[in-house]
């Protein structure tokens, strides 16, 4: 894509992200002139995916020194970053990477320190992005080869694509890579009740790259992968724990289960960034529960308006748990900036062995 869901503004001072709520009805711009501003667009989820939220800290922590340098304030800012959403690990990693580096520098020069961290750390998941594409590519073209150059079809949930991760997304990435070496590819894309991220964004995204897909419902994907339809699954993750258990969009789980009874590949596609060092059990990941209304509600476009409207009887209480983990089991193997490996914690240390000690 030309536009990335994040940008400094022209005049240095600001953010402009992609309003992701909008989409893919219009593309629009908001504009991010405080912290305050970076915290409700991560809550309100304006941007979301696990890297763009952990790039959209690192920028808060930008606005966050410029409107005030000094030590207290801005660790007080940090922290209240670091809590606009629980799931998503990349948050803290990226905030704790870029004021780490700011509290290196004098106050006056906090602000750029905070702006260069920033698009350090933007750099960083883009080319985690780009050598995820290589390393799943290399998957895809190995299931293409067993089917006689017929198409790969495979299925996603949620939106991992460059929506949530700067450019090319982690999910996407490898069906990208894959796509651009001739190698034909068709992806199934599950709608993600509620927010559907995925007929939302990863459809508009996948059309705009013109890669086949078809968008089904949640609950579409056992039958398929029963019927024979789907040769692989590629998901993204919000947290991963450095044993292999997965926190993804709710849903996620039901998918790895069928993917297990149907023994079709099961890949989580994520940079290092989503690996969480201390944690050892998936259970321990906390989960998000969000305004119940996103349930009740569904969000779609009527005669040029973007409507919500109500499905369930007024009166009748829901909830709306935003992710479920995955035991590290179901995994097949992770995709990562440096290879590929088992949902195993030696297997994970081998890619990455500077987290030997944590
Ligand atoms: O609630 P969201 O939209 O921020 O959820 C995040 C996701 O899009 C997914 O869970 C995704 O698969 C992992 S983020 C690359």
């Amino acid at each position: 894509m030309d536009i990335r869901p994040i940008r400094l503004d022209d005049d240095g001072r600001s953010v402009k992200v992609i309003d992701q709520r909008q989409l893919p009805h219009r593309l629009v711009f908001a504009d991010l002139k405080s912290v305050d501003d970076a915290i409700i667009a991560i809550e309100e989820m304006f941007v979301r995916g696990a890297p763009l939220i952990g790039v959209t800290g690192a920028y808060g922590v930008f606005l966050a020194a410029l409107a005030d340098p000094e030590d207290d304030p801005l660790m007080e800012a940090c922290d209240r970053l670091k809590n606009a959403r629980p799931t998503a690990v990349n948050l803290v990693w990226a905030v704790n990477r870029a004021l780490a580096d700011v509290l290196k520098a004098s106050p006056n020069d906090r602000p750029e320190a905070a702006k260069a961290a920033a698009a350090r750390i933007e750099e960083f998941e883009v080319e985690n992005c780009r050598n995820i594409g290589r390393y799943g590519a290399e998957l895809i073209a190995g299931i293409r080869d067993q089917k006689n150059g017929a198409p790969v079809n495979i299925l996603t949930h949620c939106n991992a694509g460059w929506l949530a991760c700067i450019e090319y997304g982690t999910a996407t990435a490898p069906i990208y890579a894959a796509a651009e070496q001739g190698i034909p590819v068709h992806v199934w894309v599950d709608e993600t009740r509620p927010l559907n991220q995925g007929a939302r964004l990863t459809a508009w995204e996948l059309l705009k790259a013109g890669i086949p897909h078809t968008v089904i419902t949640d609950n579409a994907g056992g039958h398929l992968m029963q019927q024979g339809r789907v040769d692989m699954v590629i998901v993204g993750t919000d947290r991963t724990t450095h044993t292999g258990d997965v926190a993804n969009k709710i849903g996620t789980y039901l998918k790895a289960l069928a993917a297990k009874d149907n023994d079709i590949p099961f890949y989580v596609a994520l940079p290092s960034s989503t690996f969480d060092w201390e944690i050892s059990d998936g259970r321990e990941i906390p989960i998000e529960e969000r305004n119940p209304d996103e349930v009740r509600y569904v969000q779609g476009m009527d005669r040029e308006e973007i409507l919500s409207v109500l499905v369930p009887p007024e009166k009748s209480p829901a909830a709306d748990y935003a992710f479920d983990v995955t035991p590290a089991r179901l995994v097949t193997g992770f995709i990562t900036e440096r290879g590929v490996c088992r949902a195993e914690a030696a297997d994970i240390r081998r890619l990455f062995p500077e987290e030997q000690n944590s």
